[in-house]
């Protein structure tokens, strides 16, 4: 079998979760694993299910922007059913997942950068993308989409290539990536289990986070905030302290550091 081959028996075969990945649908090659996760859910999919594919060819990223997903990097996306007070929380416990599993199958020390980002060496090796559906105060269902450069060779991806990096360019050889697919699903469930203890998960996500106390620039639609990372809120959101002293609470933006 190729090292890296991929499928839904191998990724669910003794995988020691209640129900995050006790069924998952695989694609070789799919648009995006979050339109097929949309449909599974919107047809009642089970709690838990995963679909993974082994490339996107229309991979999406936050603020409708497209994210590169070739063979070799990980895309994969949960369906959920958590209560609508969880929801701010599902961006941490991913990002928390994706770290710890980067920790555990490679040795790695990853950062989080606000406000959904994996760092390796600064520079970005995953993205997270929430979609929810709510009907009033219920939700229908929630999507955790992880994108994870895997086995990519930078260099082939000049676009990228500065602010981006993978397992393998940063460890100098190739990452089981049916290892790591495993390694998430564990993660994602505890942490979602041990939601209704909240605090733990905003705490580690907070003291992870390397964007704080640096001077930043934040662009939040058509808005560009300077100031200094304070904190992040737990309901997701970055506070900044501005130099007369006032602080703006930013919900949503990409931040870059200023020297
Ligand atoms: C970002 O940093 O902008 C978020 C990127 C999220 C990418 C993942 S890959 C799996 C899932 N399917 C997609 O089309 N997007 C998410």
């Amino acid at each position: 079998m190729a090292k890296n081959s991929l499928s839904s028996t191998l990724i669910t075969s003794d995988l020691r979760t209640r129900f995050v990945g006790q069924r998952v649908i695989y694609y070789p090659t799919l648009t995006s694993t979050m339109e097929v996760a949309k449909r599974e859910a919107q047809q009642g999919a089970a709690e838990g299910t995963v679909v993974v594919a082994g490339e996107q060819t229309a991979g999406k990223g936050r603020k409708n922007r497209t994210w590169l997903s070739p063979r070799g990097s990980i895309a994969l996306s949960v369906i959920l059913h958590p209560s609508v007070a969880y929801l701010p929380y599902l961006i941490m416990l991913a990002s928390l997942a994706v770290t710890h599993s980067i920790v555990a199958v490679t040795g790695l020390q990853p950062q989080l950068k606000w406000p959904n980002d994996v760092l390796v060496n600064g520079k970005k090796v995953s993205g997270i993308l929430i979609e929810s559906s709510l009907r009033g105060n219920i939700v229908d269902y929630a999507i955790i989409g992880i994108g994870v450069n895997v086995n990519l060779r930078l260099s082939d991806f000049p676009e990228i290539r500065l602010t981006a990096t993978s397992l393998s360019d940063e460890l100098g050889r190739e990452v089981s990536q049916l290892e790591m697919i495993r390694q998430l699903l564990i993660e994602i469930e505890r942490r979602y289990l041990a939601l209704p203890a909240g605090e733990p998960i905003y705490q580690e996500w907070r003291d992870n986070m390397v964007t704080l106390g640096k001077k930043v620039r934040v662009k939040s639609g058509k808005t560009t905030y300077q100031g200094i990372a304070e904190s992040v809120d737990r309901d997701g959101s970055l506070l900044l302290r501005h130099r007369d002293g006032s602080l703006t609470k930013v919900v949503a933006g990409d931040v870059t550091l200023r020297d």
